[in-house]
Formats: C-alpha cells, sequence, structure tokens
C-alpha cells in the first residue's frame, strides 16, 4: 500500500528519491519522507503529497538514501508518523511498507529499555530494535532483527559509517534495479523504469545489501544468486501523455490492451490444468472480483464448467469447500487476501492459477501456472484496462477450450471499444453529476458489470452508487427511487432483453430517469430512457466489453465534471498489501 524506494549511486540521491515517489505516488499518497546520508544521516518528512510540496527533501545531501510515501494504517497520517523512521541516536533510518502484526509487545519491551518512541506506528519498532543491535554493521543488525517480527514488510535501512542500502522482504513486495554504477530498490518497478530495465525480485525471507560494489543478496543466512530480468515495460507508458488524468489515458489504451491479451499464447499445460479439473474457484477482490463473476457467467454458458467465485478477503476465515484448481485474479499480483487465499489453496493441495499484470509480482511466486495481462503499467487507482485485460484473458481461456472457435470475434473486439471512446458521454454524466445515488443494473453477464460500474463511480466520483440484478430492485430498493435516483441499465440484446425493458419502465414509473445502455439503432431502448449511450451493434461476447467501456468513460466524465482527484481518489491506494 505504501511505496518504498531507495537510491545509491554517483548523483545526489533526494532528486532521484523524489522523482521515484512520484511515481509510486499511487500506493499510497496521505504523507512522505525521505532521508539520505551525506557527511550526516538527514531527513525530511511532511503529511501531505510529494507531488505538491517536494521543495525542501530534493534538496538533501548525500549520495544513498531511502524514501516512503504512506498510506496511513498505524496512527493518522500527519508528520510524525510518516517514514523515514530514526533510532534514538538519529544515525539509522528505514522505511517499511507493510504491518508488524507484534508492535505493541516489541514496543512495551522496548520502551522498557529506555527507548524514546516519537510516532505511533508499528514500522518504528523496527529501527529501535535494530539499533540494539547495531555495532557498525547494518547488515547484521538487520539480520539479527527480522527474527523478531511478525506479519510483512518490505524494508530498506540505512546508518551513518554503513555505505550500504539494506532491503528485507517478507509478504510485501520489493524489486532491484541495476543501473550503470547505480542501484535502486523500490516497491515496484515503475521508478525504475527512467534508469534501468535490469531489476531483481526478491523473494520472501530476502535480505540484501545494495553497496557501490553491487547486489548481494541473502537467504536464510547464505548468500544466494538472484537473477536479473529485463523489464519490457516502456517508460512512456507510465507517463500520461497529453491526457488530462492517467485514467483517460488508460482507458483509451483499451484497444491494445485487449488486442493482446486476447491474442497472447496461452501455455498448453495451463488450459489442461482447467480441462482435468473436477472443480474450479476463483478468488480476487474488487474489480478483479468483478471480471471473476463475468469468467463465471461466460464459462458456464460457452463450456458448461462450474465454477465458484469468492471474495478473497472472506476466503481466510470463512474457507469453502476446496476445489481442484484455485485462480487468483490480481492485477497487481501483491493483493494481500488474494495471496493468502492462494496459499490456502496451495496448502489443502489444490492446484493454483494466478493471473496478474505485473512481472515478478507475489502472485507469480506462489502459483504453478501463471497467465499475464498484457495491460502494462496502470497508474491511476480505478483499475481499467487491467480489468479489460482481465475479461481479455478469461475469453482468450474459453476460446482455447472451445477449440479457438471464437477466434474470429475476439479479434474484432478492439475495433468496437475503438467506436465507444467516441461516444458523448456529456448528457448522462450530467445526471450522475447532480446525483446523491446512482443505481446500476443488469441481468446475466451484465450483472456483474453493473456492479463494477456502481464500484467505478462511488470510487472516482464520491456518489454512492449501488450495482443490481435488475429483478433485485423490486424487493427493496424500488423504495430509494426519486427524480434524483439516475438507474444505470445495461440492456444489450439476449435472452433478457424483453425482460430488461420491463424492468425499466417499472424504474420510470417511479420517477427515477434511466442512461439506458444499449445497441446502436435499438429504438424502443431509446425511446423508454432519458439518456442513451450505445454500443456498435457487433457479436453478444462483445457487449460486455463494450458497455465496460461505457461504464468507465461514465464514471471519469462524471468525477471530472465534479473536480475530483480522479487519479488519487481519497482514502485509497492501488495495491492493497494489508489485509
Ligand atoms: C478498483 O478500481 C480498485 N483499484 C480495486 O477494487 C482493485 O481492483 C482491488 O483492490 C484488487 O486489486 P488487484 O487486482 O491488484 O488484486
Amino acid at each position: 500500500m505504501c511505496g518504498i524506494v531507495g537510491y545509491l549511486g554517483m548523483k545526489q540521491a533526494a532528486p532521484m528519491l523524489v522523482s521515484g515517489l512520484k511515481r509510486l505516488e499511487y500506493r499510497g499518497y496521505d504523507s512522505f519522507g525521505i532521508a539520505t546520508i551525506g557527511s550526516s544521516l538527514v531527513s525530511a518528512k511532511k503529511c501531505g503529497r510529494i507531488s505538491e510540496s517536494d521543495g525542501y527533501a530534493a534538496s538533501l545531501e548525500g549520495r544513498m538514501g531511502i524514501g516512503h510515501t504512506r498510506w496511513a494504517t498505524h496512527g493518522v497520517p500527519n508528520d510524525v508518523n510518516s517514514h523515514p523512521h530514526l533510532d534514538c541516536t538519529g544515525s539509522i533510518a528505514i522505511v517499511h511498507n507493510g504491518i508488524i502484526e507484534n508492535y505493541s509487545v516489541l514496543r512495551r519491551h522496548l520502551e522498557g529499555r529506555g527507548h524514546h518512541f516519537a510516532s505511533e506506528t508499528d514500522t518504528e519498532v523496527i529501527v529501535h530494535i535494530i539499533e540494539e543491535y547495531y555495532t557498525g554493521d547494518l547488515l547484521e543488525a538487520v539480520k539479527k532483527t527480522l527474527p523478531h517480527l511478525e506479519g510483512s514488510y518490505a524494508i530498506l535501512a540505512i546508518a551513518e559509517n554503513d555505505p550500504r542500502i539494506i532491503a528485507a522482504r517478507e509478504a510485501s513486495p520489493l524489486v532491484l534495479g541495476i543501473g550503470d554504477g547505480e542501484w535502486f530498490a523500490a516497491s515496484d518497478m515503475t521508478p525504475l523504469l527512467d534508469y534501468t530495465q535490469q531489476v531483481v525480485f526478491l523473494e520472501d525471507g530476502d535480505i540484501a545489501a545494495l553497496s557501490p560494489d553491487g547486489i548481494c543478496v541473502f537467504h536464510e543466512g547464505v548468500e544466494v544468486s538472484r537473477s536479473a530480468e529485463r523489464i519490457e515495460w516502456d517508460i512512456e507508458a507510465a507517463k500520461k501523455g497529453g491526457f488530462a488524468h492517467f485514467m483517460l489515458k488508460e482507458i483509451f489504451e483499451q484497444p491494445k490492451v485487449f488486442y493482446d491479451s486476447v491474442s497472447a499464447a496461452i501455455d498448453p499445460a495451463t488450459i489442461r490444468a482447467i480441462q482435468d479439473a473436477g472443480g474450479l474457484m476463483v478468488v480476487a477482490c474488487g474489480t478483479s472480483y468483478h471480471a471473476a463473476l463475468i469468467f463465471r457467467y461466460l464459462i458456464e454458458q460457452l463450456c458448461q464448467i462450474p465454477v465458484r467465485v469468492e471474495l478473497a478477503s472472506e476466503f481466510k476465515y470463512f474457507t469453502p469447500p476446496m476445489q481442484d484448481l484455485v485462480i487468483a485474479v490480481t492485477q497487481s499480483g501483491e493483493t494481500a487476501d488474494t495471496i493468502a487465499a492462494l496459499k490456502m489453496a496451495k496448502a489443502h493441495n489444490c492446484g493454483t492459477l494466478g493471473i496478474t499484470n505485473v512481472l515478478g509480482s507475489s502472485v507469480t511466486r506462489v502459483a504453478d501456472h501463471i497467465v499475464y495481462t498484457q495491460a502494462g503499467p496502470e497508474i491511476s487507482v480505478a483499475a481499467t484496462k487491467s480489468f479489460i485485460a482481465q475479461i481479455a484473458v478469461f475469453l482468450n481461456l474459453i476460446n482455447n477450450l472451445c477449440d479457438r472457435q471464437y477466434d474470429e470475434v475476439l479479434h474484432t473486439v478492439h475495433q468496437a471499444i475503438e467506436t465507444v471512446l467516441l461516444e458523448d458521454i456529456s448528457v448522462a454524466a450530467e445526471y450522475c453529476k447532480r446525483a446523491h445515488d446512482i443505481f446500476f443494473i443488469g441481468r446475466g453477464v451484465m450483472y456483474p458489470a453493473a456492479l463494477e460500474g456502481a464500484l467505478k463511480m462511488k470510487e472516482i466520483t464520491y456518489i454512492h452508487a449501488e450495482g443490481y440484478a435488475a429483478g433485485e430492485l423490486k424487493h427493496g430498493p424500488f423504495s430509494l427511487l426519486s427524480p434524483e435516483t439516475p438507474v444505470v441499465a445495461l440492456c444489450t440484446p439476449g435472452d433478457s432483453y424483453a425482460v430488461m425493458l420491463s424492468n425499466i419502465k417499472e424504474v420510470k414509473a417511479r420517477g427515477a430517469p434511466v442512461i439506458g445502455i444499449g445497441r446502436e439503432g435499438d429504438r424502443e431502448l431509446a425511446e423508454v430512457a432519458d439518456v442513451m449511450i450505445s454500443v456498435p451493434p457487433t457479436h453478444p461476447l462483445t457487449d460486455i466489453v463494450t458497455t465496460s467501456v461505457v461504464l468507465q468513460l461514465l464514471a471519469y466524465h462524471t468525477a471530472n465534471a465534479l473536480g475530483r482527484d480522479i487519479d488519487k481518489p481519497r482514502n485509497l491506494a492501488k495495491s492493497v498489501t494489508v489485509e
């Protein structure tokens, strides 16, 4: 959830750290800080966003340093709770992403030994334990500290009189970058792309020392070799490229993202694992969960393969009966609940498949099989192109299971997305902008699309929105309908078309305005809806994709009209690495 970054090389570290933190800010953005070592250890930290206030931090002296952008868990966002945290002497500094579950016991013990704590964070215990062990060798001190910690961490530590950055990971992502005479560490590769494409993904339990001589990695006390991998992501893909927001840019990238993800070759062993499984279960959170629900409707209909879909956040405490193959869907590959669910499935001897967008992410280290979505870096907190890429991967899997009978149609979907991107959404956005509540309704595969439309709307506009199976509105929510409660109805042709039209008329009869999303040329829908947004008249399989893109645009334009902070909505973070 937080972002951490480290730099060691010939340049001044502070500007490098500040630029790295700006790239990582989507992981958390309530406060930030950096520490560098020049003639001594100096630090600067502040509540607020680094993109709005970086002057002082960027001027710190030194050619090595660490930085952090925070998403608060323990202690409110303020200057003191921001990272880095320092030991009592002010000569050791750490930044941390994760949660130290036994911090209160550790804190009491350390306070008993005379340590002074400045913040309310769980993180601060780590630096005081390091202080206990530090006798001039930071690597040894960190090695002795880690066994005391319970929970998850990615840590970077520096100390005066030690020329190294020490990095350690346990259940939190951490990647090292190898530049030309310079070394980097970060929560993910986006801050590294400006300087290098050579990266080393650390494993859980690894401790690494970055020094002017290179990188050494240790695991269970022994030095190990971790090979460098080349990242093909392009730095331009992580920039706004003329768009007002990352979200809009990412929405507009979807024709290519869909095409690439639906066309990518899938390892035949993965297809066999699905074919051979007696039962399938998919675990995911948020938008990825909605993609999984769409998968269930599609695979059950097209392949007659039954699938259970479970919220990963419920899985650990209310474990359902296990299935032969458990599929984890996570764009970041780091969502703590999803990773925990997958690990539980493995412990039950289930086969596991991960669907993710991020090479080297945690899910790739746990799952037996991996399929990558081809979305490229997604910076906006709201998932858009990663969602469309997940649907594309699911359709790709289904196409492979069905002897590629959908090849032709799947290779035209990107053109339909291009058409949808030209739709004028402004009138519908005007209706939504004035609302306090919005309902999204659909049937069949359009029901999870409605859930996702509502999630996107509330996430970035802060307007309350709910997704409903269209037939369920009359079982309670009708009491909420009024002229101030727009209903977005997903009404493309199919078995439920006629009953959807009846549902829309019921809504209209109760005074609520209807925004209908349906096929171009659908006069019946156009007559009953107050506003109609059209998707191109193509194949039924295409409708789920084009309708989803319309819903993303509707949320975007509504949020824009309201002047919201679209790429960094309040209280959220892109990568949810805590339970
Ligand atoms: C949606 O816009 C959100 N960013 C969120 O619901 C997200 O999909 C969820 O946190 C799961 O993330 P993951 O795909 O990285 O596991």
